[in-house]
């Protein structure tokens, strides 16, 4: 097979063994720090790396959700020189991480970080960042295997850092780290997974490679998604999600996303909508929208979802229905609201994926669809009354 895209991750990852422990044969010998939130310390995972580790050189565990320049400057100041970062914890701990070595590498130079993260220039040849191995705790974001990071500017303005260095080492996976994870986020989570392997699909950039990989994350999440959620602490059903989110992470390492992730950006710098839920709810409206030009680009989906091609709208929008999308984004939104967002619906580097061209317009009224059949007046009254 010759791919016109080669596929390519260089990140070894490790799957089961307990965290700490493949951590202790990760870190054998080498100086390191620990990146994570305030959240695992509490959750007793940190004093369970330490016991089998021995201390990190610093612990660094003041993340936030949706990281910032300021916590990525932050956790740079006090960066020491080791041979490796840890980073513990979701997308959110990762992708700070990598803010934070990618800064640190350019010896903390606030002014071509800025320019990466604003203007895209890209960071030099002799960028050398320290490696981070990346410990997930929630199963969606798939950033334990790309090569970049979300980080919010003033504004609200979505960057991303990214460099072929920036891809974590390692990989630890361990569902165990996931059972703690409320069922919102399982969800938001699990529907980032979902949509990360969706674009992949309707991209330009796909491969058989990344297709046959989304098809086995989409049918994965299908039947398991919903029973994760039910039954938490079920560790064999976790460890279907994680897998399936690794392999979403995997293909959009190769192809990016497309429109669902650029319809996504202004719903949660305005109005908070969580990143998963945000970059989904409109999955069925695209598949509406992309199928129109040829519907046989959307096969794996089809094959991943067990229906048929015609049917990939109607079969997502009963599921999302199981799975509770529309109680969930009527606490953030109302279906006017896409008429708001005129002139912020378009990242061009990612809508400039879809197979099918989408302007503003198209992407509004995308959003208006999708708003107006999970968000209706019943929904709306029904979150404000609860
Ligand atoms: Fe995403």
């Amino acid at each position: 097979m010759v791919l016109k895209r080669p596929f390519h991750c260089p990140t070894v990852v490790a799957q089961g063994q307990d965290f700490d422990e493949a951590l202790a044969g990760l870190l054998d010998g080498k100086s390191w720090v620990l990146v994570t939130s305030a959240g695992w310390l509490m959750r007793g995972a940190v004093g369970k790396i330490q016991n089998r580790c021995g201390p990190p050189r610093a612990l660094l565990a003041n993340v936030c959700s949706n990281p910032d320049v300021p916590t990525v400057v932050g956790l740079a100041d006090e960066l020491p020189d080791v041979d490796t970062v840890v980073a513990l914890g979701g997308g959110s701990v990762i992708d700070a991480a990598k803010g934070a070595v990618a800064l640190k590498a350019l010896s903390n130079n606030l002014r071509p970080f800025m320019t990466h993260l604003r203007d895209g220039e890209p960071l030099p040849d002799s960028f050398a960042p320290i490696p981070i191995i990346a410990v997930p705790t929630t199963s969606g974001t798939g950033s334990e295997v790309t090569c970049w990071g979300t980080i919010w500017g003033e504004d609200r303005i979505k960057h991303s850092v990214s460099h072929t260095s920036l891809y974590p080492s390692n990989a630890v996976l361990d569902p165990a780290l996931c059972v703690s994870m409320p069922g919102n986020l399982t969800l938001a989570t699990g529907l980032d997974a979902l949509s990360h392997a969706m674009e992949s699909v309707w991209n330009r950039r796909h491969t058989e490679v990344t297709d046959a990989l989304a098809e086995k994350a989409i049918r994965t999440l299908r039947r398991h998604l919903l029973a994760a959620m039910r039954e938490p602490n079920d560790i064999v059903l976790r460890s279907r999600v994680q897998i399936a989110s690794l392999l979403s992470g995997l293909t959009m390492g190769t192809t990016q996303t497309a429109a669902a992730h650029s319809i996504s950006y202004p719903f949660t710098a305005h109005f908070d909508v969580p990143h998963g839920l945000a970059c989904s709810f409109t999955l069925p409206e695209i598949a509406r929208y992309n199928m129109k030009d040829d519907p046989s680009r959307l096969l794996p989906i089809a094959e991943g979802l067990e229906c048929s091609v015609d049917e990939i709208p109607e079969h997502l929008e009963k599921w999302f229905g199981e799975l509770g999308v529309g109680p969930l984004l009527a606490a953030y939104v109302t279906p006017d609201v896409a008429d708001t967002l005129e002139g912020n619906l378009i990242t061009r580097s990612r809508a400039a994926n879809n197979i099918r061209s989408v302007d503003e317009e198209a992407a509004r009224r995308i959003a208006r669809l999708a708003l107006n059949y999970f968000c209706p007046a019943s929904e709306l009254d029904a979150a404000v009354n609860n």
